[in-house]
């Protein structure tokens, strides 16, 4: 095992966790999540998405947990220790940029959550008032200045969490926000099954309709799975590196995952049968959370007080995943500039200022700028999601599988003999690891380019 770099580390199991699911539980659940169901034939999708997320997901996410606690340091520098090559460094680089191109159309998306917020504050979602929330929408994301404001306020937010350290910023933040979230949705969740006609929504969503479901769906799960449980972007390399010794990795991984899938689904059952209690067709789109929600929200019993939690929720899920995000580019330009937290967390806020900048422009008086159809915007979040994400996932893989090999991986999950781990299912895991996940991926892969 490799010395330790890092300095600042969680205080405990549980921090570590907490920070980890709240990395994973972001956007991703309840803004994408719920309209690719809507999108991909409901259950159905819901189903290939738990078998592809217990089956490959969660290995790989296990496999970059023990990158990180071995190594021990930045993720260029845990996996050169892991592997013992220098050439492997490129595969931490190459995260910290898929953070960064994730993180240029977060910020954007985390100050809209703010705006949202700040809306359900003034009441503008509360049953009875008038919106278009179509033309509130498209005309607050198409202008300039306003999106750009919010989104500058959300980086702030977040590189003060950062600033403040791992333990008392991350940790600290994530033990309070991640419960809390949970119980937001919850009585979200409540609200939205208790509204007359919702049961077609909860049918919905978990009664398989294979009919919509096309290859293109799969695709689409596999995409999210990994978008979801943050995978691909050195995030658990990261958060590996602050993980006590002691600590079981395997029972974090099925936490974490757990968490996250069931949060996911939990997001589904608030949405859907909302959604189908006034007769909207699920697969809006991305527009899902931002224009369908509050026009429901307005004719809902308790809609002021619903959209006030739910806009909350989506801005603490936001946060905390952009926390995480920062968190890699940071500790990358620690080690690689060799310069402090501070300064690093500076450098990642101006740059990242100017790339939110222009992914917002996107949306208004850049449109007309397109790379193969898409504006800047979709082209950062296609680019990251479908192809460095994997590239990362595979990258992972193929490290643990073929260079950490065997004997240190059954060492690392075992905490040096000092955790048990059954057998079998350590066996299972590695052969995971090393053959059937890299093979998914290639496949997977090779059947976009062809
Ligand atoms: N998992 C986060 C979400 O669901 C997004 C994310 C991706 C965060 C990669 C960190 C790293 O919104």
């Amino acid at each position: 095992m490799a010395e330790r770099r890092v300095k600042d580390s969680f205080t405990s199991n549980f921090g570590m966790v907490a920070a980890a699911i709240g990395s994973a539980i972001g956007l991703g659940n309840l803004w994408r999540f719920p309209y690719l169901v809507g999108q991909n034939g409901g259950a159905a999708f819901i189903i290939v998405y738990l078998a592809i997320t217990l089956l490959i997901a969660t290995p790989i996410l296990l496999a970059e947990m023990v990158i990180g606690r071995r190594g021990g340091g930045s993720p260029r520098e845990s996996y050169i220790a892991v592997s013992g090559r220098k050439g492997w460094g490129v595969a931490g680089i190459i995260g910290m940029v898929t953070c960064f191109m994730i993180m240029s159309f977060y910020v954007v998306v985390g100050g809209w959550t703010v705006k949202y917020l700040l809306l359900s504050l003034s009441m503008a979602f509360s049953r009875g008032a008038q919106i278009d929330s179509v033309g509130l929408f498209s005309g607050f994301v198409g202008s300039s200045f306003p999106p750009i404001f919010y989104a500058a306020l959300f980086i702030i937010l977040t590189v003060a969490i950062i600033c403040v350290g791992v333990q008392k910023g991350i940790e600290k933040t994530s033990k309070l926000m991640m419960p809390l979230l949970f119980v937001l949705i919850i009585l979200i969740g409540i609200r939205s099954v208790t509204l007359p006609g919702a049961g077609a929504g909860l049918e919905y969503l978990f009664k398989p309709d294979f009919s919509h479901f096309t290859f293109d769906s799969l695709l689409a799960a596999l995409g999210q799975s990994f978008f979801s449980l943050s995978l691909g972007a050195c995030m658990l390399i990261t958060y590996g590196a602050y993980t006590p010794r002691s600590s079981n990795l395997t029972k974090n991984a099925a936490i974490i995952t757990v968490s996250d899938t069931f949060f996911a689904v939990l997001a589904g059952c608030a949405i859907m049968p909302a959604v189908f209690a006034f007769g909207i067709n699920p697969s809006e789109g991305a527009g899902l959370v931002f224009v369908t929600l509050p026009q429901i929200f307005t004719q809902m019993p308790l809609g002021g007080l619903c959209s006030i939690l739910f806009f909350i929720a989506l801005f603490l899920a936001a946060l905390s995943s952009s926390v995480s995000l920062f968190e890699v580019i940071t500790a990358s330009l620690m080690d690689i500039c060799r310069i402090s937290r501070g300064k690093a967390a500076a450098i990642t806020a101006v740059v990242l200022t100017l790339t939110g900048c222009v992914c917002s422009l996107s949306q208004g008086v850049l449109k007309h700028i397109t790379i193969a159809g898409m504006n800047i915007f979709d082209q950062f979040d296609y680019l990251s999601s479908n192809f460095l994400m994997t590239l990362g996932g595979l990258l992972t893989v193929i490290c643990v599988g073929w260079f950490v090999k065997k004997p240190a991986f059954m060492d690392e999950i075992t905490s040096g003999g000092t955790v048990k781990v059954p057998r079998p299912l350590a066996e299972i895991l590695f052969f995971v690891i090393k053959y059937a996940a890299p093979v998914v991926i290639i496949v997977t892969a090779l059947s976009i380019i062809f």
